[in-house]
């Protein structure tokens, strides 16, 4: 459904005169529908720029991305967002409405274009997926956005983009700076949402959520690929992970650090059970 053929990507130059920054070098990949994709890399690697990449908010120097086959340099922005939906690193950023309740309508308002449905109809459609979201995310509709705690107002942003029902969802560290029970209460939703066969691509600094959550990983170093495939060897790939100045997950860690019989850890499960089998008490 998406597709990178050799994009690069570099921002003006500031000062006049001086050479663009590359950003994104030559990268190329595909999602397919349902797909779990994480995307990692170190800080300033260029994951924030390759999700804007994604649904249009910047357009590739060269290459091309398409969506559904649709080059996202000759599709508006708004027709895109119908089915590529985007959460920002900074919830903030995103966040505009007086109340909760507005903000996930707002994220409603171009999603229903070219539906045919009358303005009652549109109306109830509305309010049906703006008080479903309230109650997925257990928030109170009548609250200003900006007086939630942080991990409210995640939840507050990413329920607004979850309302419009994306087939891609394309999630900027969607549990950064949240607590346990916040990080997990968004990523059952999102896990809920794959299920339901949405594809995800999420970049995150937190190995743990990667390897428990993601199929496949994309690692991206200094604005290149460096590496894609399967989570669950991607995570335990010290040279890769090197490279891209990152760590595998602690229970990796550990697990590679015992080396035999160890090989096949990702959790603190699959510890505990080859910890039993090693001490012979395993079933
Ligand atoms: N709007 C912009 N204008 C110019 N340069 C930018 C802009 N946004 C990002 N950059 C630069 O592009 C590079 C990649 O930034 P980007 O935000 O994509 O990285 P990132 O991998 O998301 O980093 P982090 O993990 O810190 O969020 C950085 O060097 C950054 O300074
Ligand atoms: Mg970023």
């Amino acid at each position: 459904m998406l597709s990178f053929d050799h994009v690069s990507f570099s921002y003006p130059a500031y000062a006049a005169g001086a050479a663009p920054q590359g950003i994104i070098t030559d990268v190329s990949f595909e999602i397919s529908r349902g797909e779990f994709a994480a995307l990692i890399g170190e800080n300033g690697a260029g994951k924030s720029t390759l999700c804007r990449l994604c649904n249009g908010l910047l357009k590739p120097v060269s290459g091309k991305v398409t969506l559904d086959g649709r080059d996202t340099r000759s599709v508006k922005t708004s027709v895109l967002a119908r089915s590529v939906g985007y959460l920002f690193q900074n919830p903030d950023r995103q966040l505009c409405q007086n109340t909760v309740r507005e903000e996930i309508r707002f994220g409603l308002e171009y999603a229903f274009a070219g539906t045919g449905l009358s303005p009652a109809e549109l109306e109830g459609e509305k309010n049906r997926r703006c008080e479903e979201m309230l109650e997925l995310f257990g928030l109170d509709g009548n609250r200003d956005p900006f007086g939630l705690s942080r991990g409210e107002r995640q939840q507050c942003a990413l329920a607004s983009v979850l309302a419009r029902r994306p087939e891609l969802l394309v999630l900027d560290e969607p549990t950064t700076g949240l607590d346990y029970r916040e990080c997990m209460t968004i990523m059952d939703i999102i896990s809920g949402l794959h299920a339901e066969g949405a594809a995800i691509i999420m970049i995150s600094h937190d190995m743990e959520v990667v390897a428990d959550f993601a199929r496949r990983c994309l690692v991206l170093s200094r604005g290149r690929l460096i590496g894609d495939g399967p989570a669950k060897e991607v995570v335990r790939n010290k040279k890769l992970l090197d490279e891209a100045s990152l760590l595998p997950p602690q229970i990796v860690s550990l697990a590679l650090g015992l080396g035999r019989g160890f090989e096949e850890i990702f959790t603190i499960d699959d510890m505990v059970s080859a910890v039993e089998r090693a001490a012979g008490r395993g079933k």
